[in-house]
């Protein structure tokens, strides 16, 4: 008997929240998972590997640069991938208005340098691009489906659009397995410290460990669907499981304030987040996403996928994770949250 040989996935941003997941869910799967870094990252791993800390012997990292083709050409040539998760991204929305061209540069020509490698060297490879609900942002319904028209508010969300485009062409032009996740917003204790869940989540931990007094936040009004990233990621290798390329959107079918979420994240360490909270003109966007609500029926009914951690849950799980770092013990202080 011979044992089969291990599938191949190849992910870019596999230094991130979603990377790093991923990369550990398809170990779990048995496959032999490749990682796309910025040469940087392997020099200063220490800093820039963090999340990657658990499997950095079990898996391989090629350094590439998402502008320039000739290097992602030679990453693919040298994994050959059977699955390529395209995640990689200048994905901090509020960025994207400091530095639209380079957002769109990345995004978008990096999308298609990997979709162009793909169709070039290992055709039957299936392809997974990280689309978003940002792509919907002036949602004219709610909730937003498959079927909901895009009306992106920054350059962030034009260049998923174009993502999504490029990929739905090469998958109609070319016959590749290329399918998109309009993934909704999804969080974790791995989450990037400018996104305002972390943000306020590891804000809570520095004011109960006495280093700051305050948190400075912007539009506390926005509504967003926030699921946890650990299961968000299953979602996307059920897509590229499926006989035939689709995309779908994965979300919780549930919204919430940023108000909510700083409410509840400061009452699990028993503190009141109006104490706190400084409002601040500076942090909000000269065009902003108020509502998003994602209907995720169609990846239920053909992928199977569905959340199953809520908002609370993850509120907490987070809180918990920043306090232990920060050597504070939030449920000594915790009220009934
Ligand atoms: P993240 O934590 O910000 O990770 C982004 C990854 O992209 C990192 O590995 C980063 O590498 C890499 N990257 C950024 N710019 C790059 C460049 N110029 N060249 C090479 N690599 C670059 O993002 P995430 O939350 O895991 O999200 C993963 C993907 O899903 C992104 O495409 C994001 O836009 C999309 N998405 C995320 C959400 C969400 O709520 N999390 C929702 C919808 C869609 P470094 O570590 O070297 O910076
Ligand atoms: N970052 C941040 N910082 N956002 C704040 C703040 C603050 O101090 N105060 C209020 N907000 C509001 C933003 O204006 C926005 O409406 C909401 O909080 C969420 O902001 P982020 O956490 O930065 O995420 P995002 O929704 O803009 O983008 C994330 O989700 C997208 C999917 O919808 C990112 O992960 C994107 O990459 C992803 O595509």
């Amino acid at each position: 008997m011979f044992a089969m040989p291990a599938q191949r996935a190849l992910i870019s941003g596999i230094t991130g929240q979603d990377g790093s997941y991923l990369a550990e869910f398809l170990l779990e799967k048995g496959y032999e998972v490749h990682g796309i870094v910025r040469r940087v990252a392997i020099e200063d791993p220490e800093h820039r590997l963090t999340r990657l800390d658990g499997i950095r012997s079990r898996i391989k990292l090629h350094a590439a640069s998402l502008e320039s083709y000739a290097s992602i050409h030679q990453v693919v040539a040298r994994a050959e991938p059977h699955e390529c998760y395209h995640l990689a991204a200048q994905s901090f929305v509020s960025y994207s208005f400091d530095d639209e061209f380079s957002t769109l540069n990345a995004n978008i020509n990096g999308t298609h340098y990997l979709l162009a490698a793909v169709k070039n060297i290992v055709p039957r490879c299936r392809f997974y691009f990280a689309g978003s609900s940002e792509m919907f942002g002036k949602a004219e319904e709610v909730p937003q489906t498959e079927r909901t028209r895009f009306h992106p508010r920054s350059t962030y969300g034009i260049s998923k659009v174009a993502g999504f485009e490029l990929t739905r062409n090469y998958r109609e032009a070319y016959g590749m397995h290329a399918s998109s996740g309009i993934l909704f917003n999804h969080e974790s204790p791995r989450r990037g410290y400018e996104f305002v869940t972390r943000k306020i989540t590891s804000g809570v931990a520095r004011i109960l460990a006495g280093r700051s007094k305050e948190l400075r936040l912007g539009n506390l009004d926005a509504q967003r669907d926030w699921g946890h990233a650990r299961e968000y990621v299953q979602g996307m290798w059920l897509m590229l499981q499926q006989d035939e390329p689709d995309d779908y959107v994965i979300a919780t079918g549930e919204t919430h304030t940023v108000r909510e979420f700083a409410e509840k994240s400061f009452a699990h360490a028993g503190l009141d987040y109006r104490d706190y909270v400084v409002p601040d003109p500076d942090l909000f966007r000269p065009a902003e996403v108020n509502m998003l609500l994602g209907d995720a029926n169609k990846a239920k009914a053909k992928l199977g996928w569905s959340h199953r951690i809520g908002f609370e849950a993850l509120v907490r799980e987070m809180v918990d994770a920043d306090c232990r770092a920060a050597g504070v013990e939030p449920r000594v202080h915790a009220s009934a949250s």
